[in-house]
């Protein structure tokens, strides 16, 4: 009989060292200790034997017991830190690799010319305003004095959305806005964002482009504010020799309302190819708010004066850089793009 566990208990230390892994130990464990095992047979045979025997078989299997017990556990211990090791074999970084470059972020050019407009306008105490892009009619046409039917809505050809909900045709709008908010208080503002037009795309036009706005209203404006606002701004934006000159024009929500033209920054009003040998470039347009508008948004104009401009981000920054084509601005070249 003590032979016979002899035998049990090798055969027992030789399975439970060959499980792989706690279910197999576990198997091992219940085929040897577990009520259906030999060692529980041996067991219940007790009553069989002699005094003698029961106390030596009796000694035998405790040991056994203890030693294949030990044995399980020992064996656990060990399948556990193999666990261990091989989760943290996977997750072992080296940490004298060379890492991943990231190329550097960078604005894009027309949030380059936003923001130094933006910028110079503070400085000069105006508050930035932005309107939605999706606008009523009411705000892009009507209160700018385009009442429907008026010929001058041709000038800028529109993406209805309905009867009344368009794409805005230009930041103009914006204006109603801040006047109606303002409820008859002196306003000082810009207002950058996107425009729509149905125009073809070529060189020079795009369906969507940026402007910003500007509106200043108050007792006693005047156009010589007007001209001494744009001169600051575009001698910081383009050199403190810059020179601008207002020339007549029509805008349905200005009177008077000019077209302004700057000096060439690149011959200095000699004559060159950018300014067509004239001197000039002409860049934005501008003038008095019409009293109609004014009156449109509840400011009185027996007492209020405005002046207002709109002038087209893309036509700057393609001055300032030399650039001769609006569609490098939305075709995302990098190679284009990285070079502000
Ligand atoms: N809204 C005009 C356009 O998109 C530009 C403009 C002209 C804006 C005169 C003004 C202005 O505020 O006074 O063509």
């Amino acid at each position: 009989m003590l032979k016979l566990i002899n035998e049990l208990e090798a055969k027992a230390i030789a399975k439970i060292n060959e499980s792989k892994n706690v279910n197999e130990l576990n198997e091992a464990k219940s085929t040897f200790l577990g009520k259906k095992s030999p060692i529980s047979e041996i067991m219940s045979k007790m009553r069989d034997f002699t005094v003698e025997q029961k106390k030596e078989i009796g000694q035998r299997v405790n040991v056994f017991k203890t030693k294949i017990e030990e044995c399980v556990n020992k064996k656990l211990q060990a399948i556990k830190d193999e666990e261990v090791n091989n989760k943290l074999k996977s997750e072992e970084i080296d940490v004298t690799l060379p890492g991943k470059k990231f190329s550097d972020g960078y604005l894009h050019v027309l949030t380059k010319t936003i923001e130094e407009l933006e910028d110079i306008f503070i400085g000069m105490g105006y508050s930035i305003a932005e309107g939605p892009e999706i606008e009523k009619d009411l705000f892009n046409f009507e209160m700018m004095n385009l009442p429907k039917d008026h010929p001058a809505r041709d000038m800028q050809d529109t993406f209805y959305i309905t009867n009344n909900d368009l794409l805005r045709t230009h930041t103009s709008p914006v204006q109603a806005r801040v006047m109606l908010e303002a409820k008859g208080k002196p306003i000082k503002v810009v207002c950058p964002g996107k425009v729509y037009r149905r125009d073809e795309d070529d060189a020079t036009h795009s369906h969507q482009f940026m402007q910003i706005e500007g509106l200043v209203v108050d007792e006693n404006v005047s156009m010589s504010d007007l001209k001494g606002a744009l001169t600051e701004v575009f001698r910081k934006v383009l050199g403190e020799d810059t020179n601008i000159r207002f020339r007549p024009s029509y805008f349905p929500f200005t009177e008077p309302s000019v077209e302004v033209d700057i000096s060439c920054f690149k011959c200095h009003g000699v004559g060159c190819p950018l300014c067509k040998g004239s001197g000039w470039i002409e860049i934005l347009g501008a003038g008095m708010v019409h009293p109609n508008v004014l009156k449109m948004a509840g400011y009185d104009p027996n007492k209020y004066q405005g002046f207002a401009f709109g002038i087209g981000i893309e036509r700057i920054t393609m001055l300032k850089y030399g650039i001769d084509d609006i569609r490098n601005f939305y075709t995302n070249d990098k190679r284009f793009l990285k070079q502000f």
